[in-house]
């Protein structure tokens, strides 16, 4: 390919998107912290856009993009984790080089749906690309697991298994088209707190493994509700005890129409289940009547980060 018709680019975009659990069983706490998982993930259709371009020194700016998005929640210092992303990508290349790191937010943070981890995976790809590093996939997959469990299932998006403490990603075959309701909610709530809470209440002394009728389900789906009755998330008692205003969100999401509910990774975001796009948007509009209007319809499974402009 010719440097001349293919001249370097200035600045790459990436997209990523935000997940759901769909599945989400969660074992005793392990000696490092973090809780043995077995989840299955699904990559939904409301993302976060990701800029970046060469520069002097490194730098992160978020731009909201979402009215549930609450903008002064989001570090601009080395904590946050897309400059984290870029900091290791150079790290691990041995370069000097810097970034200014735009960050278009839609993603709800502190939500459940992975915000951050979507930022991260976005800014590793967007720099690869910026500065043609070609690094091989499972480095990027190993650089992503180290910044959260999150990251490495935002690169590869779709709908996949995560093991391990979720950052063991496999993809899973998904002939569906999945229709959720998310309810946003105003006030996030802390992944960890959620965790704390679980090891109080229940503390993961079940069978938490993935049923195989439920890949099934996604593999050959008859219907939406075939995967209804498998929906699942171990957190979601640990969530409602910390926020009793969740479970009477998911309450009012039954009443207007939702096959179910669940909670959304570790909270506050709900899902309502529909079972097409009209279904979905109905009960939008029904929470809506109920003062529940922070919502967004979104479909899964979407691709993983995946570029939309260089310039
Ligand atoms: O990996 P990540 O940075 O997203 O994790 C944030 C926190 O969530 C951890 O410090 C831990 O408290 C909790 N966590 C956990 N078990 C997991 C994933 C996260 O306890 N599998």
């Amino acid at each position: 390919m010719s440097a001349a018709l293919f001249p370097d680019p200035v600045s790459v975009t990436v997209r990523a998107p935000a997940k759901i659990n769909v599945y989400l069983g969660v074992g005793k706490v392990r000696p490092d912290g973090f809780h043995p998982l077995e989840t299955v993930y699904q990559a939904v259709s409301l993302y976060d856009d990701v800029t970046v371009t060469d520069a002097e020194e490194w730098s992160v700016t978020t731009v909201v993009d979402g009215i549930h998005v609450d903008g002064a929640a989001i570090p601009d210092d080395d904590t946050n984790i897309a400059l984290r992303a870029g900091r290791a990508l150079v790290a691990h290349h041995g370069l000097e080089c810097a970034a200014s790191i735009e960050v278009r937010k839609s993603i709800p943070v502190a939500g459940g749906m992975a915000g951050g981890s979507a930022d991260a995976a976005a800014t590793l790809v967007a720099l690869d690309r910026l500065w043609s590093l070609d690094t091989a996939d499972d480095v990027l997959l190993s650089i992503a697991a180290d910044l959260g469990s999150d990251v490495p299932f935002a690169l590869v998006g779709g709908t996949a298994t995560g093991t391990g403490r979720g950052e063991i990603v496999t993809p899973v075959e998904d002939n569906g088209s999945w229709w959720w309701v998310v309810v946003f909610n105003e006030e996030g709530l802390s992944t960890p707190s959620v965790y704390g809470a679980y090891d109080l209440l229940e503390g993961g002394d079940h069978d938490y493994r993935i049923r195989p009728q439920m890949l099934e389900a996604l593999r050959a789906p008859e219907g939406a509700e075939d995967l209804v009755v498998f929906l699942y998330n171990d957190l979601e008692d640990a969530a409602f005890y910390l926020r009793p205003d969740l479970q009477r969100v998911a309450e009012a999401a039954l009443e207007c129409g939702a096959a179910t509910t669940l909670l959304s990774g570790s909270g506050p975001t709900m899902l309502a289940a529909a079972t097409s796009a009209e279904d979905a948007r109905a009960i939008a509009g029904r929470l809506a009547e109920q003062g529940y209007d922070r919502t967004a319809v979104v479909h899964g499974p979407v691709a993983g980060a995946h570029v939309v402009a260089y310039q």
